[in-house]
């Protein structure tokens, strides 16, 4: 039994490759790929980001809690901005909203993307203009179709016959032509986890290419007139590396918007690529930099419309993880660490798949560092769990730990920006942690802790 699960480690360990294998400086070390830009190690060796020690922020917002760089995400943001100059970049708010994101993404020139009344709500609640923000969504409820009509958003991506239907008598009522695209499924297979890619034709979104939907949603608002056609949607997935699987969505959305100028005689001004590029979570990601992404997206739709004779639509892109994913990292304390039979070691932090679902739902891979000190002591293979009533309940499946940590330290997780805070639940009646933002010196609360109060205040009775 023993031999047969130590061959299975070997075996993991083996798929990391030699990169993997650290030595106790590396063990200390902040790889700056994985790490917000301001965060650095100071003289005693705690980690410390925007210039505030995580021991102050321990010491005042308490464990666990998601630390963003405001720095950072606003770099991010406007990294893209320059990156695509001629485009419109949407944050997807999916990835992490709350009114204080927001303000920085709309500050930072961008536009938003949100998916749901709530998000929508959130959006305008902190005053992004209306005409900047999209939606989206594969059953969008009458009520969010009506609510993103009457605040006047940009434009509303339809994903579905009935929904076409419902928003041409929407906008009936209201004697208003709201701009819409149409989401379309080029049959792509991205690669990447199946429950987050969306391209392939055996799923939920979008109309379909191959299958003749897409081009007769298009005809379809076309004739009636009511709606404003812009142009074609196309979002293939997500943590996607490899610019191959853009190129092909490229290519064959924009030989649909040329069918549709032959048939329909209207040459769409508008092509959404959507989001999904990938980012580091580990030593073994290796991520384009938001510029080179640019110019391989922009000269691939470039050069296709001009095969096609089009005329190169206004590109607009939705990236969500590439924005806020890397601008954050969660601080936890170790509680427990306990010594498997020589098999692993289980450091268990004081949050775990209610902070962070995404290693138990998508086998998700991330890093850990002790955060409030370095240590001279040698490696050890550390599997970090939480605190939640379940064996799946993984942080970190395998990382190098110091062989000293111990109950009390301070744990960082980077690359928690995105789909960590925004998926969070209260799973055991665990309250979620706070969002604190840091910057120049100061940090301040974003989202605050959930109190055992907020836990039953839904409770009647
Ligand atoms: N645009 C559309 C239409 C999308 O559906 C999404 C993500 C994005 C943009 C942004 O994708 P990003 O750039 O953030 O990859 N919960 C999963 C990810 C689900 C993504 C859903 N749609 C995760 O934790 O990996």
């Amino acid at each position: 039994m023993r031999a047969h699960e130590a061959g299975a480690l070997h075996g993991e360990l083996g798929s990391r490759g030699p990169g993997w294998l650290r030595t106790p400086e590396d063990v200390n070390a902040l790889v700056p790929q994985l790490w917000p830009r301001t965060v650095r190690r100071d003289a005693g060796g705690a980690v410390s980001v925007g210039g505030v020690s995580v021991r102050e922020l321990v010491e005042r917002f308490g464990t666990p809690a998601y630390v963003l760089d405001e720095e950072d995400l606003r770099t991010r943001c406007r990294e893209f901005r320059s990156a695509f100059p001629d485009a419109d970049v949407y944050y997807a708010g999916k990835a992490f909203l709350c009114r204080a994101v927001v303000r920085i993404v709309a500050e930072e020139g961008l536009s938003l993307d949100v998916c749901s009344g709530g998000e929508l709500a959130t959006a305008l609640a902190a005053g992004m203009p209306p005409e900047r923000i999209g939606l989206h969504g594969n059953n969008k409820s009458v009520a969010e179709l009506a609510r993103a009509l009457d605040a006047g958003v940009g434009r509303i991506i339809l994903d579905s016959f009935w929904e076409i239907d419902r928003l041409t008598a929407l906008a009936r009522e209201r004697g208003v032509r709201p701009g819409v695209l149409i989401r379309v499924t080029v049959g792509v297979e991205a690669h990447t986890h199946e429950y987050i890619a969306t391209a392939h034709e055996d799923q939920k979104f979008g109309f379909s290419i191959a299958g003749g939907a897409a081009f007769a949603a298009a005809a379809k608002v076309l004739d009636e007139g009511v709606l404003e056609l812009r142009g074609l949607h196309s979002h293939i997935g997500s943590q996607i590396f490899d610019t191959g699987g853009f190129e092909v969505a490229a290519r064959r959305v924009l030989d649909l918007q040329a069918r549709i100028r032959d048939a329909c005689g209207v040459e769409l001004p508008e092509l959404d690529l959507g989001g999904g590029f990938g980012i580091a979570y580990t030593t073994q990601d290796d991520p384009q930099p938001p510029g080179d992404l640019a110019k391989r997206l922009t000269k691939i739709v470039e050069d296709e419309a001009q095969a096609l004779r089009l005329a190169v639509p206004r590109l607009s892109v939705e990236p969500g993880r590439a924005i806020v994913g890397p601008a954050m990292f969660t601080l936890y304390e170790v509680g427990t660490v306990k010594d498997v039979d020589g098999i692993r070691t289980y450091v268990s932090v004081d949050g775990g798949m209610s902070d962070n679902i995404r290693t138990a739902l998508y086998g998700a891979s991330y890093s850990a560092t002790v955060a409030g000190r370095t240590s001279p002591a040698e490696p050890i293979l550390a599997r970090v769990v939480g605190k939640h009533c379940e064996a799946g309940d993984v942080v970190v499946q395998d990382e190098f730990l110091p062989a000293d940590v111990t109950a009390g330290d301070l744990l960082a997780v980077p690359g928690t920006g995105a789909y960590c805070r925004s998926m969070a639940s209260n799973y055991n009646h665990v309250p979620r942690p706070p969002v604190v933002a840091v910057r120049d010196g100061q940090a301040r609360v974003i989202v605050r802790r959930e109190t055992e109060d907020d836990l039953l205040a839904l409770d009647v009775g």
